[in-house]
């Protein structure tokens, strides 16, 4: 499907069938309003009525916002793929709405098809978005922006989807290779070997069960004459069968997108580096599979992690920690940045805690959560920030190390999990660190907003949203 920016006059522009966007209010007034009353329709949100024989499709609106613009956008564009129309187009006043319109076109109307045996092609080729003002040139780059947003988040979408035998570490590692050549970035891959040799024995124990090698990628992306570092730091479980601390058998399916903090942190680097930001940014994903057999690491184990604090395994479930503990030493080590943020599938308590659409965000600078939770407001996705305390701090106390993988309580999951990732962030770095529990946002089995089945490409628009503001 082919979308464009038209400036062109509404009448010359020959589509087969027109989007109409309203309000209930303005329904009143609409010229085929008996027609939309016969359908029943009352221009509620998410709602769309097809006019056939006036080669409209009418979608209503609350208000003229993007929130309400991208969900009806997202249910029109997959009704307009059941139908015969070849093209259609909608007229745009209001250039800020743009964004909204492209993300509703291309992630509301994303299909995962790779494992299907018969593909369906629709009908539809061309969605045209008319925008006729004078400054059309800035609205122009409002619109291929929001394109690289957008196709970088099916991208992550993508990888998220690929089932855990095509996409295990090693296959991660290599489609991280490819996007580097692609983009001209910098890419490092270590192997078990060098981890070793980097001392990343608590990442090396999650993935001593499974057949596939684990790897650290680095990415870096390094403009001519950037005006702040940022460093990406995201979990890549390419499965999670919980380890010897086995998953039930119901828990585990969907556990291919224990890897989308990963997917996200990649999904980044391809938009950061098309929107050719003036940031330099490193991404880094520990890819590892959490698996069971002989070989396995297991409750009552002891590891010494990258930093030399030791960590007291008491569930091999909650193993995404463990990959980060190291993974975030190895990045704070490697790239003095201004800015240090982790994405991951932690905790199902984050989904208990927030719900199943947003992500919850961790860590110690107030202003920082505030300028976060700006950008997820512009850029249409759910954040919420679940606060750290010293109490709960006290419950991933160990008897015999220095600190334990699970809380001694059962209550506040997410945030223990955060703040155990908090004692392997430095001093120095606490107030730079947000960590992001995308563990509810990442995947989805029900439609919601443009989010279709699967992975949603959780983090990457509102990342990029932030990163082009700084
Ligand atoms: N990958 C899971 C978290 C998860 C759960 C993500 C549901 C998405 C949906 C993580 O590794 C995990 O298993 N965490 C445990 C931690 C517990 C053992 C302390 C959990 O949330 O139950
Ligand atoms: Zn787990
Ligand atoms: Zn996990």
């Amino acid at each position: 499907m082919n979308i464009q920016l038209l400036n062109q006059n509404i009448a010359d522009a020959k589509s087969d069938i027109s989007l109409v966007y309203m309000t209930k209010e303005q329904l009143k007034n609409y010229k085929h309003k008996k027609a939309l009353k016969l359908a029943g329709f009352e221009a509620a949100s998410d709602t769309i009525c097809f006019l056939h024989e006036k080669n409209t499709l009418v979608c209503g609106v609350e208000e003229f916002s993007a929130d309400d613009i991208r969900s009806v956008s997202s249910v029109a564009i997959k009704a307009l793929k059941k139908t015969n129309y070849k093209s259609a187009n909608v007229l745009v006043e209001d250039k800020s709405l743009i964004f909204a319109l492209v993300e509703g076109f291309v992630l509301g109307g994303y299909v995962y098809d790779r494992y299907m045996s018969k593909k369906d092609a629709p009908t539809l080729k061309d969605i045209s978005i008319i925008y006729t003002k004078d400054d059309y040139k800035s609205a122009i780059k409002l619109f291929s922006d929001a394109i690289i947003v957008a196709d970088a988040t099916c991208f992550t979408r993508d990888i998220v989807n690929t089932i855990p035998e095509d996409m295990n570490p090693p296959a991660l590692a290599k489609l991280a290779k490819k996007l580097a050549k692609e983009n001209g970035l910098e890419c490092d891959i270590l192997n078990e070997k060098e981890l070793k040799k980097e001392k990343c024995t608590a990442m090396l124990a999650v993935g001593r069960a499974s057949r596939h090698e684990s790897k650290l990628i680095h990415l870096t992306y390094k403009p001519k004459n950037p005006k702040k570092v940022i460093s990406l730091v995201g979990k890549g479980l390419t499965y999670d069968s919980g380890g010897l601390s086995l998953k039930p058998g119901a828990s585990m399916v969907t556990m291919k997108m224990d890897k989308a903090g990963a997917c996200g942190v990649i999904g980044m680097m391809k938009a950061i580096s098309e929107l050719k930001l003036d940031v330099e940014v490193h991404a880094f994903v520990g890819a590892v599979e959490n698996m069971i057999g002989g070989d396995a690491y297991k409750p009552d184990d002891i590891l010494v992690s990258r930093n030399g604090k030791t960590i007291e395994v008491r569930n091999t479930d909650a193993e995404g920690r463990l990959v980060l503990a190291d993974v975030l030493d190895y990045a704070q080590d490697k790239v003095n940045a201004d800015y240090l943020f982790d994405f991951a599938t932690l905790t199902g308590a984050c989904v208990v805690a927030l719900g199943q659409y947003t992500t919850g965000v961790m860590g110690h600078s107030s202003e920082l959560k505030r300028a976060i939770s700006k950008s997820a407001t512009n850029a249409g996705e759910l954040t919420a920030s679940l606060p750290f305390n010293k109490h709960l701090k006290k419950q991933i106390k160990s008897e015999i190390a220095d600190i334990c993988n699970i809380s001694n309580k059962p209550y506040g999951g997410s945030i223990t999990a955060g703040l155990f990732l908090d004692a392997f962030i430095k001093e120095e770095n606490k107030q730079k660190w947000l960590h992001f529990d995308i563990a509810g946002s990442a995947y989805t089995e029900s439609p919601w907003d443009c989010n279709v089945y699967g992975g949603t490409g959780a983090g990457v628009r509102f990342m990029s949203n932030f990163i082009k503001n700084i």
